[in-house]
This record gives C-alpha cells, structure tokens and sequence, in this order.
C-alpha cells in the first residue's frame, strides 16, 4: 500500500481508535433498570429531531456489542473511545446504582481487552439523567457534585481495567447548543442557565476527575472539547472582534479554566452573566491533566452579527470550499492548527484526537458493499494534517475516527451516517464500508512500520 502520508512522523505506539457514544448506538432505553435521559425527553418531543427519530433502539449495539467488538478489530482499530450511560448507572442521577448497567460496561471492557483492544471511557457524553435535569440540571452546582459521585462509582467497578477515562465530552454542546442555542437537550434558550451550565460542567470535570484518581490511581484522566480555529470574514474591525468572541467561546472558555487562567475576562463581559463562583472552584477546575482530546470537523470563519445570540458572531460561508453531507466546510489545515495551538500556546503534553470524521449520504451498492471515496479523501486528509502537526513536535498519542458505525446523529437522526461501518437500521446488518477497509490498511501500515524501524 503507498504511504497517504508522513507516518513516520507518528510515535511508534500511536493509537488507531474509533469512538462511539451511548445514546447514539446503545439502544434498550428502558431496560435492565436504565432510566430516561435528558435525550429521551428531548427526542420524543414533536419536531426536535429529523424524521421524528430517537435513540430508543439506536445500533441495538445493547445486544450487539460482541458483534460490534469484532467490527471494531475489522478496522484494525486498537482502542476504543466508547461513553457510558449515567441513567443506566445511576438511574436517579444520584443515590442507588444499578448493578446490571454497570454489568453491560463491565463485560464489554472485558471482552474489549479479550479482543487486544484498549478501552477508552468517557463518562458524560450529553445524557444526563432526566431525574437530575427536573431538580434544576447543570445550571445547579448539585449535578456537579453527582457527577464526581456517578465517575467514582463507574470508576471503582472499571478502573483496574480501564487507564483511559475522559471526564466530559464537548461541554460547549451542552452549554451552547443544549441551553443557548435549545436545538439538543434539553433545548433551552437561556444564556444564563447556559453560562451556568458550562461553569458547572468545568467544575464537574474537576471534580470527577479528583474522584477517579482517587478510586483509580493509575488512572489517565483527560477531557474532550470540539475545538476549531476562527477567522474573520473580512479585514474589518467588526469581524475581527468578531472573531475573537468566537475564539473565546468555542475555544479559550473552555481551555482557559482547565489550565488555571480562569474563565475568560472578555467573555464574561460579552455574556453579562455572574458566575455561580465559590472559593477553591477554580483551582479544582485546574486538575493537571494527564492528556486533551481534540474533536475536530471544520474550521469557522465568521462575521460580526449583532443582532444574533451569544457570542455575536455569524458564521459565513465559503462558497469554494468543500462541504460533506453535514453541509460542514472541510478544510483538514485546521486540525493542524487547533494541535499546534494546544501545544504552544497550552502546553498540552499528550493529546488524542479524539474524534474526527464526515457524514455522507452511503448506500449500500448492488454488490453489497458501500463506496465512500469522499470519506476516504477526508481522512487521509485530516491524517495527513495530523501528521504534519506531530512533525512539529505536537505529542499526538492517538486517533479516534468518528464513528465505528452510522448511529443517532442527535438533532440531524438516522439520515447522516459517519460510521466507517453502514448500519442498515431495518435489519440492523453492518458492512464495513471502504473507508473502514481503508483505515485498517492505514493503520496497519503505520503498525508494521513502527515494528521495522523499532
Ligand atoms: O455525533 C457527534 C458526537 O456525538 C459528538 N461530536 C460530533 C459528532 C458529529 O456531529
């Protein structure tokens, strides 16, 4: 096979990953003592989702996960970035644990390492327990405080067998997405319960992650947050205030606080609203961490729009640049950009792209296999862009595709699939598409390489 790019310039034991989340692929909303979520709520209310979808069967991957194990080394993938369900946990949000929830992620993580595959878990993936979001959610410090309980729990039961955990998958869509902009759960329209939630979620993430090291002292702890670089439209003043607010809203509010800056003054003044602060939160925000993860989709460039919401900023676009079935702009420059920024500008010193990936319109040809050429190009793209950015000396550990397997894509339902795996939804049949075909030459490739040159 040629080499798509500069793997050398990827570390010997770099990780080839693929990463999934509960609500999307688990299905079996209701079984084995698993309560609603914030999701169950959201998705069941008429026109929030497209085509009235849910995740009540999702994947079935509840039933599958033995079938999807097999996939997963299909792929030549060496980890696994799966989450796990707080209300299949603790149903209650906080109080009694659920032995059988708990028993699900115990028998996949062994029969993930059965399988040579190392587990990555991510303990809030945007499913809080809906028990929780009726006494406030996380604009109240309570649920933060549950969640360190619920992380120590999961934590306990997995720890001797799980390193990997990640707090906290893209707080910003949580915040902005599920309290500002209302089109996710729990679909408000409230900067303030939004600002309250992201601060809450921060000292959640610090809090859960003083918790898991606690029951789990060889633990690696890190966090997730989608991340882009943001450009101004124009040469303007306007625009590039505008971009600046953007940066500071997609970017430096969430990566400031973690690395002990505190939450970003500009930004506290463009959104107006007080923080529920306390004594000692920011320190515990600041937990040293053990790696970032970097969600990567496409760059913003964006121009001043006033009349908007929060951050004032519109996006605009590009009218030459390739989109994928998102209608997301595709410009890979910018995974090198967010890694290089991680390193110098945070000191980052072991990052995971934890997910990046594309959504297109697969069908199932008459032959039976699925061709995705557009997919293919977008990941070696982004490979190769990652590559360059590990050739600058960014510590990138790893990569995790998004998805194993087409699932629930939230607002959007069934119709965008990012599986490197088709899921036929009727049937429930999975075929590796020929990405998946591709990232496994890829990553064996690389593999073989790293065992060559030692
Ligand atoms: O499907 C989502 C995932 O849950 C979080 N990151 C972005 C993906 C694609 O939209």
């Amino acid at each position: 096979m040629s080499d798509p790019f500069d793997q050398a310039a990827l570390p010997a034991d770099f990780l080839w990953g693929v990463a999934t989340a509960a609500y999307q692929i688990e299905g079996a909303v209701a079984e084995d003592g698993r309560a609603p979520s914030i999701w169950d709520t959201f998705s069941h209310r008429p026109g929030k989702i497209a085509g009235g979808d849910n995740g009540d069967v999702a994947c079935d991957h509840y039933h599958r996960w033995r079938e999807d194990i097999g996939l997963i080394k299909e792929l030549g993938a060496g980890a696994y970035r799966f989450s796990v369900a707080w209300p299949r946990v603790v149903p209650g949000g906080f109080g009694a644990v659920n032995t059988k929830g708990l028993d699900f992620y115990d028998k996949l993580v062994d029969g993930l390492l059965e399988a040579g595959i190392t587990p990555f878990a991510t303990l809030y993936h945007w499913d809080l327990p809906q028990a929780l979001q009726d006494r406030g959610g996380w604009p109240e410090r309570e649920t933060a405080e549950h969640f360190a309980t619920y992380a120590a729990v999961v934590a306990e039961k997995l720890g001797d067998r799980v390193k990997n955990w990640a707090t906290l998958n893209e707080p910003l869509c949580s915040s902005w997405i599920g309290h500002l902009e209302g089109t996710m759960a729990p679909g408000r329209t409230d900067i303030t319960a939004a600002v309250r939630t992201s601060y809450h979620l921060l000292l959640g993430h610090g809090l859960a992650t003083q918790a898991i090291r606690a029951v789990a002292p060889g633990a690696e702890v890190g966090i997730v947050n989608n991340l882009n670089p943001v450009e101004p439209a124009t040469g303007s003043k306007a625009d590039a205030a505008a971009a600046r607010r953007a940066d500071g809203h997609t970017n430096r509010w969430w990566l400031d606080p973690i690395h002990g800056r505190g939450f970003p003054a500009d930004m506290r003044e463009v959104y107006g609203v007080e923080l529920p602060e306390r004594a000692g939160d920011l320190a515990t925000i600041a937990q040293p961490l053990d790696w970032l993860g970097l969600n990567y989709y496409f760059p913003s460039v964006v121009t001043d729009d006033p009349n908007g919401i929060h951050p004032f900023a519109r996006q605009v676009r590009r009218l030459h640049m390739p989109r994928t079935g998102m209608d997301w702009e595709i410009d890979a420059n910018g995974i090198e950009t967010m890694l290089l920024r991680l390193t110098h500008e945070y000191g980052a010193r072991k990052i995971y792209v934890t997910e990046n990936g594309s959504a297109y319109p697969d069908v199932i040809g008459a032959d039976g296999s699925v061709h995705d050429p557009e997919r293919i190009a977008y990941l070696e793209d982004h490979l190769a862009a990652c590559a360059r950015a590990a050739r600058q000396g960014v510590p990138l550990a790893g990569y995790f595709a998004w998805s194993l397997m087409d699932n629930f894509e939230w607002a959007y339902g069934y119709d965008k699939r990012f599986g490197l795996v088709h899921v036929d939804y009727k049937t429930q049949a999975r075929t590796v598409k020929s990405s998946g075909r591709r990232y496994a030459e890829i990553a064996g490739a690389q593999r073989r390489r790293a065992l060559r040159t030692g």
